[in-house]
């Protein structure tokens, strides 16, 4: 599929989707949402697919919200739709089973903020600015904020930026866990791609387990969420990439996993 507000690059088994309205600070309306989705239903179904890259294009943002000049005229009802195609979309990211890594390169904020949650992981640019500035519209976040921001940096600050609509800058987001990584905004493509390439070079099933376990396991009782790490620990240990893990150890080479 040919996509207008998405660029999609491949480089080995890493793809790159980048959101592209820069105009816009790649403000996310219902076209693009829809091409988001139908990106990550590719990469999905897609096995040579291992590691994903989201960025957006420009040097000014990642995303800087969702589309308010296009919510703004909806319905009740239709912006209902609106919030829950965006947590679907969304949610589809988070559960992907293949790591995708947000290069986060200017604002992100309300919906791109939640977008950049739903990724395993977000690496930003020294440049970056984080925030949930929905109250200022009259509105709360509508894309998970509210659930995702709590899980990843606990209610008082949660509530904090959601209440008060403030911008952080990257420094304040790495104290917070926001983001795992700061990098110099000139470095930051490279960087990244660097640790998508290695993790593209790792066991697809492997990673899956660590994803799965972490995502699904989450809202579990512990003891609930342990039974489910011993059943996918065990499950691994029956795979090709188990063997030859353990084979390559032994015989002091690097492995070559094949996801299976
Ligand atoms: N929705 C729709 N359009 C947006 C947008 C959004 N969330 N964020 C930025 N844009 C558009 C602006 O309307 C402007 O379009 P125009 O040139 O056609 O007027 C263009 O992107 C550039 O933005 P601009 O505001 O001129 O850039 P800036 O550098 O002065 O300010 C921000 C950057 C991010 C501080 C400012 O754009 C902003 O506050 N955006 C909204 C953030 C927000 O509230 N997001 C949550 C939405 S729920």
């Amino acid at each position: 599929m040919s996509y207008q507000n998405l660029l999609i690059t491949d480089a080995v088994a890493v793809r790159t989707v980048t959101l592209n309205r820069p105009d816009k600070l790649n403000a996310l309306n219902s076209a693009t949402m829809l091409e988001l989705r139908h990106a990550f239903a590719e990469i999905k179904a897609d096995a040579q697919v291992r590691v994903v890259v989201l960025t957006g294009s420009g040097t000014k943002a990642f995303v800087a919200g969702a589309d308010i000049a296009e919510f703004s005229g909806l319905a009740p009802i239709d912006a209902r739709e609106f919030s829950l195609i965006g947590q679907r979309t969304f949610r589809e990211i988070e559960t992907l089973g293949k790591p995708v890594l947000a290069a986060v390169n200017g604002f992100c904020l309300g919906g791109g903020m939640e977008l950049a949650m739903a990724c395993s992981l977000r690496i930003a640019a020294d440049t970056a600015k984080f925030g949930q500035p929905e109250v200022n519209l009259g509105i709360i976040p509508g894309f998970g904020g509210t659930q995702r921001l709590p899980r990843l940096v606990g209610r008082s600050a949660a509530l904090e930026l959601c209440l008060t609509g403030m911008n952080i800058n990257a420094e304040r987001a790495h104290q917070l866990g926001i983001v795992s990584r700061v990098i110099a905004a000139a470095e930051l493509t490279a960087e990244v791609n660097k640790l998508a390439v290695q993790l593209a070079g790792m066991a697809p099933l492997a990673l899956r387990g660590v994803l799965d376990a972490v995502i699904y396991g989450e809202d579990l009782p512990l003891d609930q969420g342990l039974d489910y790490e011993s059943q996918t620990f065990g499950l691994l240990t029956s795979t090709e990439d188990m063997k030859e893990g353990a084979k390559a150890f032994l015989e002091k080479r690097k492995a070559i996993f094949i996801g299976r």
